[in-house]
C-alpha cells in the first residue's frame, strides 16, 4: 500500500466491519479458550467456537468486497516486500502504513486459517470424531500461540514504527501517508447487523433448543463430551 515515508495525516481507516469482526475474534478466541476444560461450559465453548468460525468467515468475505484496507488485494505483498518491511522495522526506518504492513499481512491470513481449521476441527470433535479431539487441540494451542505472536508484533510494530495500532483497530482512525484512501463509508449499519445477528445466535445457542445443549453438563470426560460422548455412554451401556 501506500509508502510509509510520506507526510502523514490522520483519517478514518478501518470500516465498522473490521472492528466489530476483530472485536468479536479476539473475544471468541480467549472465551472459547476459557471454557474449553471447564464442566458444565460445553455449550457457551462451542457457542464460542461458531462466533469465532462465523466472524472469520464474514471477514473472509469482506476482505474481497469491503473498503480497501479491508480487501486482501490491498495487504497481501510477496515475500521481497515482507522482508524489506522487517528490515525498514529493525533499522527503524518503517513508519505508519496505510493499512496492514505486509507482514502483517500474512499474519491476518495466518489468523482466518488457523481460526477456521481450529473451529472445524472442533466441531468434528463434536460430530463424534473422536479421532478429531488431539487434532482440535493441537490447532488450537497452535492459535493461541499465532494470537500470542499477533500481540507480540503489533506492540513492538507500534513501538518501532510509531503507529498507534491498537486505538486505530479500536477508532477506525490512524495516521497514515498522506494519499491514503478513506473509505466513502464505514458502513456502520452493516455492523450493527452482524451485531444483533451475534447476539440472536448467542441467545439461541446457550438456550434450550440448541443442538448442543445436551453437552452443557456432561461428566467424567466432561471437557471433551460431545454427540459422540453421549454414543460412548449407550454404547458402555449396551456391553
Ligand atoms: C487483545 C488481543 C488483540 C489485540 C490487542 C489485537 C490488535 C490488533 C491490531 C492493532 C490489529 C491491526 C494491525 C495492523 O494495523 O497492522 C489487528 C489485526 C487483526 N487481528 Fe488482532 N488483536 C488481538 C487479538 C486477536 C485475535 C485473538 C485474533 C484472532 C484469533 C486476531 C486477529 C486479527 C486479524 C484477523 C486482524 C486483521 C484485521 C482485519 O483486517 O480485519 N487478533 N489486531
Amino acid at each position: 500500500m501506500t509508502a510509509p515515508s510520506s507526510p502523514l495525516t490522520v483519517q478514518p481507516l478501518w470500516d465498522a466491519p473490521v472492528r466489530l469482526l476483530h472485536a468479536l475474534m479476539a473475544l471468541s478466541l480467549a472465551g472459547a479458550w476459557l471454557t474449553a476444560e471447564a464442566d458444565g461450559w460445553r455449550a457457551v465453548h462451542i457457542s464460542f467456537g461458531f462466533t469465532l468460525a462465523g466472524a472469520m468467515v464474514a471477514r473472509l468475505l469482506w476482505g474481497f468486497v469491503g473498503t480497501p484496507a479491508a480487501r486482501f488485494s490491498q495487504f497481501v505483498r510477496g515475500p521481497g516486500a515482507v522482508v524489506a518491511h522487517l528490515r525498514d522495522l529493525l533499522a527503524r526506518r518503517a513508519g505508519p502504513h496505510g493499512g496492514h504492513n505486509p507482514a502483517g499481512g500474512w499474519a491476518v491470513l495466518a489468523l482466518l486459517a488457523g481460526g477456521l481449521l481450529a473451529a472445524g476441527s472442533g466441531w468434528l470433535t463434536w460430530q463424534g470424531g473422536e479421532a478429531w479431539e488431539d487434532v482440535h487441540e493441537a490447532l488450537a494451542n497452535g492459535l493461541l500461540v499465532l494470537a500470542g505472536v499477533h500481540v507480540a508484533a503489533v506492540i513492538v510494530t507500534s513501538r518501532l514504527a510509531r503507529d498507534r495500532l491498537v486505538p486505530a483497530m479500536v477508532t477506525g482512525r490512524k495516521a497514515v501517508p498522506a494519499g491514503t484512501p478513506a473509505p466513502r463509508s464505514m458502513h456502520r449499519a452493516l455492523a450493527v447487523g452482524l451485531l444483533v445477528a451475534t447476539l440472536g445466535f448467542w441467545a439461541w445457542s446457550l438456550g434450550p433448543t440448541a443442538p448442543w445443549q445436551g453437552a452443557a453438563a456432561s461428566g467424567g470426560d466432561g471437557a471433551h463430551e460431545g454427540r459422540s460422548g453421549h454414543h460412548r455412554g449407550h454404547d458402555r451401556d449396551d456391553d
